[in-house]
């Protein structure tokens, strides 16, 4: 078997600038337009949970785009002793038979392409493109830890040993996982954490995002269907205090895979601390304070061309999101005047329309926190441009990407999660030293560089703490297998996501001696 997948292809797509196929996606969502969802947590596969609540969508906050019903404490419980009994079994499938099921899984998410995109455009105000985007990767995660379930976990490895004597390592699951996913990437993260933890051998329970429930709810219909059992993957939503956080309490949680900020991955990192019994893994992938760095040499329309996808595409809620452009003073008027005119380009529509390049925010709640930053921005930096909002969104919650020039990195205290770019000037001469300012800010997820110099690239790439570097291109987008995607410090613990290494912290080692 082949760790790396090198013979492997990634799922293919929709392509928007080919018109039959732009018709045929939209006529898709044009008959789901009026479809109300009901969902609920699934525990040993059946429906259950609290009183139904409303979901609303990020993109018209009149439109209600269904119900979804709460975990309830009983679900909790009887979700858990039902995964700690069935673990074991589906450890026993081997890695063969569940890669087949993984396998089945990344089908159906194939098959099922437009009803998932109009559920993501409705439910987290996902653009087309980036709607398209994460069914794909949410597919080639399946077809990938299939891959590596199948390389890792379906036969033992022989060990060498004196004559008479069999040394074979193997890889099992650890128990019951709990998989905490969030909003932004609510189909592809949450479908990366369960393939892994299932492939390892693991049960699974899956707390998603409060705000992409039903996406969550109807993925893991889908698991079930393509054969992961009721009693192996369950999925209970609600919000994390009151959801998650009693699970990674629990003692019987053998592990936790977590996305999301910083903030949160601490506070579950604590938590597994103070419990008693064993110590168990926290796969956490966190925040950014992503830079790109632009010296003379860059080419400006390919400078711009990468900060408009990096910064504003997805609406800048993307971890991997530029949020600190530095340009060397030389340049500097010349790329700002240029990514000033590219940003009055760019659509801020609703996310449905093909022609939109920026859609909402989540909520109210993150769009107060940017309006606040904004607020901070406009006293303390020096304000460079902001879209046009049309007038007809006010039912929505979009906010106008801006750009604002800042005089140092210590103005940026945390991570902006939205689309505002701040551009910070430099010297040649203090390029060293804005790297390790850089390097200061704990994070160290992707960095975007921009230079025809090969020396500049590898030097850049050396003191950067990025764990994923991009030259003279975009800095977001990481395709699984491809680009294997995390980051390090205040950014995450690794392994990286859609890389020959991650479902080793699923798993536990054992090696069995025999003599002959
Ligand atoms: P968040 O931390 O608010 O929430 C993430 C998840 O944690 C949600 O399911 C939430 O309900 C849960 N949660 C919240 N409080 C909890 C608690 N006390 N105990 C247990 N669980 C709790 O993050 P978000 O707003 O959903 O997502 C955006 C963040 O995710 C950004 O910081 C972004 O950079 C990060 N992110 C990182 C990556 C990566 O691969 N590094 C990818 C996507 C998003
Ligand atoms: N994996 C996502 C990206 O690369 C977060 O943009």
């Amino acid at each position: 078997h082949d760790l790396y997948g090198t013979a492997r292809a990634n799922s293919k797509g929709i392509n928007l600038n080919d018109r039959p196929q732009l018709d045929a996606l939209t006529q898709a969502l044009a008959q789901q337009q009026g479809k109300t969802w009901d969902l609920a947590c699934l525990v040993c596969g059946a429906r259950t949970g609290g009183d139904p609540m409303a979901v609303k969508s990020p993109a018209d906050r009149t439109e209600t785009v269904g119900t979804i019903r709460p975990a309830l404490v009983t679900d909790r419980e009887a979700a858990l002793k039902a995964a700690l009994k069935a673990q074991q079994s589906w450890n026993r499938l081997g890695g063969k038979a569940r890669a087949d099921i993984l396998r089945k899984m990344g089908d159906a998410l194939e098959n099922e392409m437009e009803v998932l995109i109009g559920l993501m455009v409705r439910e987290a105000g996902k653009t087309l493109s980036d709607g398209i985007a994460e069914v794909r990767e949410a597919v080639d995660f399946c077809r990938y830890y299939a891959m590596q379930a199948e390389a890792q976990f379906a036969d033992p490895t022989q060990l060498p040993g004196p004559t008479g004597e069999r040394n074979e390592l193997m890889l099992e699951g650890r128990g019951v996982f709990l998989s905490i996913s969030p909003w932004n990437f609510p189909l592809a993260i949450f479908t990366g954490q369960l393939a892994a933890a299932l492939a390892a051998g693991n049960a699974v329970i899956a707390k998603p995002a409060e705000q992409t429930s039903l996406i969550a709810a109807y993925a893991t219909e889908l698991f079930h269907q393509a054969g992961v059992p009721g009693d192996v993957l369950h999925l209970l939503v609600g919000t994390g205090p009151e959801v998650a956080a009693p699970l990674v309490e629990d003692e019987r949680i053998a592990g936790v895979v977590f996305t999301g900020s910083t903030e949160t991955a601490k506070i579950i990192n604590r938590s597994l601390a103070a419990r008693d019994g064993a110590i168990v893994p926290l796969i956490a992938e966190t925040g950014g304070q992503n830079a790109m760095i632009v010296d003379t040499t860059a080419l400006t329309e390919q400078v711009t061309d990468a900060v408009m996808d990096s910064a504003f595409g997805s609406a800048g809620q993307r971890c991997s999101a530029l949020r600190i452009l530095c340009i060397q003073d030389d340049v500097a008027d010349d790329v700002i005047h240029m990514v000033k005119g590219a940003l009055s380009q760019r659509a801020v529509s609703h996310p449905g329309d093909p022609v939109t390049d920026i859609g909402p925010i989540i909520d109210e709640q993150a769009r107060a926190g940017l309006e606040k930053h904004i607020a901070r921005m406009d006293k303390e930096a020096r304000f460079i441009a902001r879209a046009d909002l049309p007038s007809d969104l006010q039912n929505g919650t979009y906010f106008a990407p801006c750009i604002y020039e800042i005089n140092s990195i210590s103005q940026l205290d945390r991570e902006i999660f939205g689309p505002v770019l701040h551009i910070l000037r430099y010297k040649a001469e203090a390029l060293d030293s804005l790297m390790d300012q850089l390097a200061a800010t704990g994070y160290g997820l992707t960095c975007g560089i921009h230079s025809r110099l090969e020396g500049r690239w590898n030097s850049l790439f050396e003191k950067s703490m990025a764990g994923n570097v991009y030259v003279n291109r975009n800095m977001v987008g990481a395709v699984v297998g491809v680009q294997p995607f995390g980051g390090r410090g205040l950014s995450g613990t690794g392994f990286k996501a859609g890389g020959p290494h991650y479902l080793l912290r699923f798993a536990i080692e054992r090696v069995r001696t025999v003599n002959t």
